[in-house]
């Protein structure tokens, strides 16, 4: 079939014939570019832009921070970007059965990135189901003078991890369990509803609702008063922090958790767009959308922050800027001193859940891809069946005493080796050892409108594995010589470097049994190419 072979395309289209042969159904598509574009920003939109971004911009260098994220972002983050979207667009699967139509035993690379997708999403669903109980919280400002007390008090319970059991905990929290069951019921019945249906639909509705309920926040927040001093804390550049090669490794962390690439799920996205259709364009789009959002949530913290030291006459410096003492402590105090607190409460949470959500449905959706394309299971089995297994999980792990600690160790360990370790497979055995480059940028090319250039290789082919093989190192040798954040070394070992162990042997474990779906596949179109007007749009013009 060539490009302009476009019978072939609208017979798969409606569902006549399956042109990747791989199951008598035909595969889902999302309706069109808006609904494609909506979902990828709902999936990379998420808790990595809100909570996580302020805080590592202002602990790596402020304004100064902007230059070695704006680097990762065009040399990795994009590239990166293009060879999810290759990758799926190309060979018509989620990420095992993408990889394993580059080599079949690379199918293991694509289970290593859905246990990533596991593991984030039994933590991922807590910290949105903390964030709908105090969307609720909000209307009363049910916490009071002591925000901190309230959350990791009465609403967490949480136990002092001192001893080297005491992590083994089950004493369950009902404020926490229930919340966190209704997100999971919420979660399951979007993913059953289908890729149009269900993850489409929810993306149209709540990401253009969170832009304007996010973004009337920020613009509150800028005419506060003291918002400037929080804004000179953020922006003001420490130039010296860009020989530090931290600082560097914070912004390549941050830019592959937040554009949600190397772990699935855009490969998984990809998937689902038309065999016909423009992936490098909307590509950028998303970047740029993520990026921006970021840039907006660090603008809204920190005029919110600088009004919050003014009022209550605290050192900005002594406040808590990232992770859930920001979105749970610090955002609920200054609600309270803003006029209207509980009507902007509701809006800061009500977008955390939003956020939260269409990224939990995007790393779910990885693992149901994958279930149904290796077991010909249909997608109401997958889904039920993952959110049975993972949901129980997530209930037994985070509404306990013991759900915080075990949640920032687990989110340490799978963001910074995890997700780093992949995107390093991904450009070592698809670039390097299976030369599949130029085949995946011909690709990019001939459905594309924004040809990919040579640059694309020197990025996946060099700039990303040798950055993130220092990163890698650099964080594995820190873990070692000093446990990750004092905890207790036994507990270390289960919950951070057991995540890690899991993530190994659940790849193994789920590429042994045998490929259930039938496996013919002709990818489309043909490469090298045999026309030649198609082969120069390959070739980047
Ligand atoms: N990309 C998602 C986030 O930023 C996972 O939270």
């Amino acid at each position: 079939m060539t490009r302009f072979d476009s019978t072939a395309i609208d017979a798969e289209a409606v569902g006549l014939v399956s042109t990747d042969n791989t199951t008598t159904a035909p595969r889902e598509q999302f309706t069109g570019q808006v609904g494609f574009i909506l979902s990828a920003i709902g999936s990379a939109v998420g808790l990595g832009n809100i909570w996580r971004f302020p805080g590592v911009a202002y602990e790596n260098g402020g304004g100064a921070f902007m230059v070695p994220y704006l680097v990762a972002l065009l040399t990795a983050g994009i590239p990166i970007l293009f060879l999810d979207y290759a990758l799926g667009h190309r060979l018509r699967g989620g990420a095992p059965q993408a990889f394993r139509r580059v080599k079949k035993w690379l199918e293991s690379l694509g289970w290593f990135q859905v246990m990533i997708c596991v593991l984030i999403a039994v933590y991922y669903a807590a910290v949105v189901s903390w964030a709908a109980s105090f969307f609720v919280y909000s209307f009363g400002l049910e916490w009071g003078d002591d925000p901190a007390g309230f959350f990791f008090g009465e609403h967490l319970q949480v136990a002092d991890v001192g001893g080297a059991d005491a992590w083994l905990t089950f004493d369950f929290v009902a404020a926490v369990l229930i919340p966190l069951v209704l997100v999971w019921l919420v979660a399951i019945a979007v993913l059953a509803a289908g890729v149009v249906k269900g993850v489409q639909r929810a993306n149209v509705i709540f990401i253009p609702l969170l832009i304007v309920s996010f973004g009337a926040l920020v613009v509150r927040a800028l005419f506060l008063d003291g918002a400037v001093d929080g804004l000179n804390l953020l922006f003001t550049p420490d130039w010296g922090a860009l020989s530090d090669p931290d600082v560097w490794i914070a912004a390549y962390g941050q830019i592959f958790f937040s554009l949600s690439i190397a772990f699935g799920i855009m490969i998984t996205y990809a998937s689902y767009r038309r065999r016909r259709s423009n992936m490098t364009g909307p590509g950028l789009v998303v970047a740029f959308s993520n990026s921006g959002f970021e840039l907006l949530a660090g603008l809204g913290v920190f005029a919110a922050i600088g009004f919050l030291a003014m009022e209550s006459g605290t050192a900005v410096a002594d406040l808590p800027i990232a992770g859930v003492g920001l979105a749970f402590v610090t955002f609920p105090a200054i609600v309270s001193q803003m006029p209207a607190g509980a009507f902007f409460g509701a809006l800061f949470f009500g977008s955390l859940v939003m956020a939260g959500f269409t990224s939990l449905i995007s790393i779910l959706q990885v693992v149901s891809a994958a279930l149904q394309e290796k077991f010909a299971l249909s997608r109401r089995a997958a889904t039920l069946g993952l959110g049975i297994v993972l949901g129980l999980i997530s209930v037994l792990g985070f509404s306990t005493t013991t759900g915080l600690i075990l949640l920032d160790t687990a989110d340490a360990f799978v963001n910074n080796i995890g997700i780093v370790a992949s995107a390093i497979f991904m450009c070592v055995f698809v670039i390097w050892i299976y030369r599949r480059g130029p085949e995946l940028r011909y690709h990019l090319n001939s459905v594309s409108t924004l040809p990919v250039g040579r640059w694309w290789y020197v990025c996946v082919g060099a700039i990303v594995p040798v950055m993130l093989i220092v990163m890698l190192t650099g964080f594995i040798a820190a873990r070692i010589a000093e446990p990750y954040e004092g905890y207790d070394t036994t507990y270390l070992l289960f919950a951070g470097w057991g995540s890690v162990a899991l993530l190994v042997i659940g790849a193994i474990v789920l590429t042994l049994p045998r490929w259930r779906s039938r496996e013919e596949f002709t990818p489309w179109p043909t490469y090298p190419p045999t026309d030649t007007s198609t082969a120069r749009k390959g070739a980047g013009r």
